[in-house]
């Protein structure tokens, strides 16, 4: 065995988003639950493979898909940051809901200021840095009213309560990122119409990367402007490409379409505007002309996305040429029996460290996701925690994949073979 080690002040930790962790949230997600709960769980039956629907018979059920209480976490967080502490974390990403802090137009809650004030410093006090995002998809009801993502003022009104938040809570905090993987929800929200406003809109999908963008770029000015020190970029999601035939130049056409959807023009619209740049990883895509391909037999999550620790090297080594310090803000697999989770943070590590070492300057690691969480359509059953959550109980049990990555943010070194 031998022993790589990571930078100097690595950031160690896990995410989460508010409308996915703290339970009782009122926005546009919990009212598209309430009205597409049913429909949801029959479309389970054709949706997921028999293996799955028989090793996660809740996507059958209504409340599967319905958020209610998630994890409690609203309440509970002391208690949740005390076992990441106990686990080795030094840095901590979570979100803060909008529709707390702006339940009406201009009408800013300081109650709930107060609330994520005492989350940051029950961070701080266990010397953990809180990396804050601002919008994990979720929008407040009157803002659904004028539009949502499409309303034209989206980035005003986004940038006022970036603003306000930054004001208030800057002095506890330095990272900051504005909106969570735009390009995700241009996809499955305007694309696909998977997730609300459920819309198939090439015509809306395409004008949401200059509103996204311009959200983003506004906020970054606003926050900025609010807090000396702040240090802002966007969470982006990030996909690794191949073509199936590196001879087929229509594969290898594809695979550069594909990387300038998705990868590179919400970074073209931004750039300037980035004090440090992100990378959520999840997928790789393999195209045959005219299609994306998965292979078979290859190893996957119980979502069935196939797992490829290697693609996260590639996607950072052409983040090398930005220049700016990069954070790897979600990374993760829903593996309820806990099988594979090890060796997937593992394996990802090791071509993250590769990269490291040939000049990507990556300064943290979050693992998706601290606690088995609400996964949007999919709702309660994907398991994607380092602790696992009853949600009946509300009980949490550390899983054994968590105590082995503690060892990982502990000692900022991996063991490989070799
Ligand atoms: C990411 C989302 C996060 C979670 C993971 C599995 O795309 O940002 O909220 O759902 O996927």
């Amino acid at each position: 065995m031998k022993k790589i080690k990571f930078p100097q002040g690595f950031f160690w930790g896990a995410a989460t988003s508010s409308h996915q962790v703290e339970g009782d949230t009122l926005n546009q997600w919990s009212v598209w639950e309430m009205e597409n709960a049913s429909r949801l769980a029959s479309e389970a039956k054709t949706k997921w493979k028999n293996w799955q629907q028989e090793k996660f018979p809740e996507m059958f059920e209504k409340e599967n898909y319905i958020s209610g209480k998630a994890c409690d976490h609203y309440n509970l967080f002391e208690s949740d940051f005390e076992l990441a502490k106990n686990l080795g974390h030094n840095a901590h990403r979570f979100s803060i809901e909008w529709s707390r802090i702006e339940p009406q137009e201009g009408e800013f809650d300081e109650k709930e200021i107060e609330h994520y004030r005492q989350v940051i410093l029950a961070l701080k006090k266990r010397g953990m840095e809180p990396f804050v995002t601002l919008w994990h998809w979720t929008n407040p009801l009157w803002l659904e009213k004028k539009g949502g993502c499409e309303c034209p003022e989206f980035a005003k009104h986004f940038a006022t309560y970036a603003e306000y938040v930054a004001s208030k809570l800057g002095s506890d905090v330095k990272f900051w990122i504005t909106l969570n993987e735009p390009t995700s929800v241009i996809a499955s929200a305007y694309t696909s119409g998977a997730w609300p406003p459920a819309k198939k809109s090439y015509f809306a999908a395409w004008r949401l990367y200059g509103v996204f963008a311009d959200a983003h770029n506004l906020a970054f000015d606003c926050i900025h402007r609010a807090d000396k020190n702040a240090q802002v970029g966007f969470a982006n999601i990030l996909h690794s490409f191949a073509a199936y035939d590196e001879s087929s130049l229509l594969d290898r056409l594809m695979v550069k379409i594909g990387r300038y959807i998705a990868n590179k023009r919400m970074l073209n619209l931004t750039i300037g505007r980035n004090d440090f740049l992100t990378v959520q990883y999840y997928f790789h895509n393999r195209f045959k002309f005219p299609k994306k391909l998965r292979l078979k037999n290859k190893e996957e999550s119980d979502l069935g996305w196939e797992i490829f620790p290697e693609g996260i090297y590639h996607i950072l080594k052409r983040l090398k040429k930005y220049n700016l310090p990069v954070y790897v803000t979600e990374n993760g697999l829903a593996d309820a029996g806990d099988e594979k989770r090890i060796s997937f943070i593992q394996n990802h590590l090791f071509w993250i460290h590769r990269a490291i070492l040939e000049g990507t300057d990556v300064r943290g690691y979050f693992y998706w996701s601290l606690l088995d969480n609400f996964e949007w359509d999919k709702g309660f059953w994907p398991r994607f925690g380092l602790i696992e959550v009853d949600f009946a109980t509300q009980e949490r049990r550390i899983r054994p994949s968590a105590l082995e990555y503690a060892k990982i943010c502990k000692t900022n070194e991996l063991e490989i073979k070799g």
